[in-house]
């Protein structure tokens, strides 16, 4: 999870390499990093860590390291944040498929890639696995969800080329595995991906189908469906039942399935394994209990609720989440001390 809280020259904080310290330590088996980026045309937040330089090196080595230390599996997840990166950030216009600006307020229009862009950025995504290797990681994740470049190729909203990058859009995706692969050397690579997007032109099952099927026949290690709930079904009806079944039907057991969302307690973890996912995330349930592996082992009983004062200290987060989480709607308030 993205802590927003590196330093401005995308070198992970000591803040950061505490948080990370703390859940490596709480029982974790693999930790997988913020997104990173992979090329400063990628950075999308303020505090985002980068990857895409081999001064970084000693950054990525120290949080390597501290998982290490914990016990843990490092996974760094490497990310190119395309046309949702603010051009103050990302030094310039915005990189995307094609000139079209995402749907969301104050959204910026990016420039459609050259041949040269793309190439290069493949290329990124290549340099980024070999420093991730060097520095000590077990495996990369590739972001291919949430919106960003990959999934912005994948999607006829966002790619509208008619070259071979648009005829197929499944082209670029296909390209950074292959690179990705290929520099990994034996290293674990994985691929996170969004089912469905809301609006229209966007990415429905049919979509994601023939990208699952390309995943599933590649050499990759695992796929990561992101979801915010492991419950939650098709956005347009598409199919019945969860989402998490449906992708994992379609995976047809040829890859190990990560699912995520919501799962804050130990019965709903079990849940989203009988759903049909083969390793389990958790994403604010870590926030909320940096421990949570050790108290499920335990039976509980688990946080679910953000305390109303000092979550910063008590749960170590970095700053830029401690922010960020009493602003948004993340979570629900702990409840106010009855009186006796
Ligand atoms: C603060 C925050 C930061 C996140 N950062 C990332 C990220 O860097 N990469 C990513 O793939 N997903 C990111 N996500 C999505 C989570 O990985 C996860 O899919 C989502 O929060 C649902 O799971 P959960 O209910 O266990 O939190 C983030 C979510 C939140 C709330």
């Amino acid at each position: 999870m993205t802590t927003y809280s590196s330093n401005p020259d995308g070198t992970v904080s000591e803040a950061e390499l505490a948080y990370l310290r703390r859940r490596a330590a709480g029982g974790f088996g693999l930790v997988v990093t913020a997104a990173s980026y992979v090329h400063p045309t990628g950075k999308a937040f303020d505090g985002q860590w980068g990857c895409h330089d081999d001064s970084m090196l000693p950054s990525l080595a120290a949080a390597a390291g501290v998982v290490h230390g914990g016990g843990a599996l490092a996974c760094l997840q490497i990310h190119h944040g395309g046309r949702a990166c603010p051009s103050r950030l990302c030094g310039g216009g915005p990189w995307s498929a094609s000139a079209i600006a995402a749907e969301r307020e104050g959204a910026e229009t990016p420039e459609a890639m050259t041949e040269g862009q793309i190439a290069e950025t493949v290329q990124a995504f290549a340099e980024a696995t070999r420093r991730a290797r060097s520095a000590g990681f077990d495996a990369v994740e590739i972001h291919g969800a949430n919106t960003y470049l990959l999934q912005q190729f994948v999607s006829p909203h966002s790619n509208r080329r008619e070259d071979a990058w648009g005829t197929d859009r499944l082209l670029f995706a296909s390209q950074v595995v292959d690179a990705v692969l290929d520099a990994a050397d034996g290293m674990a690579v994985g691929y996170r991906f969004s089912p469905e997007e809301p609006h229209s032109p966007g990415i429905r099952w049919p979509d994601t189908a023939a990208l699952i099927e390309m995943l599933a026949e590649s050499p990759l290690d695992y796929l990561h469906l992101s979801t915010w709930d492991f419950r939650q079904g098709s956005l347009h009806g598409s199919f019945d039942g969860s989402t998490l079944g449906h992708v994992a039907r379609a995976v047809g057991g040829r890859k190990p399935l990560v699912g995520v969302g919501k799962v804050l307690s130990h019965e709903d973890a079990e849940e989203c394994r009988a759903a049909g996912a083969d390793l389990v995330a958790l994403g604010r349930a870590a926030l909320l209990e940096p421990e949570w592996p050790a108290l499920a082992r335990a039976g509980g009983p688990y946080r679910t609720r953000l305390p109303r004062t000092g979550a910063a200290e008590s749960l170590t987060w970095p700053s830029g989440i401690a922010e960020r989480a009493y602003a948004g709607s993340w979570f629900e308030l702990e409840q106010e001390p009855q009186p006796d």
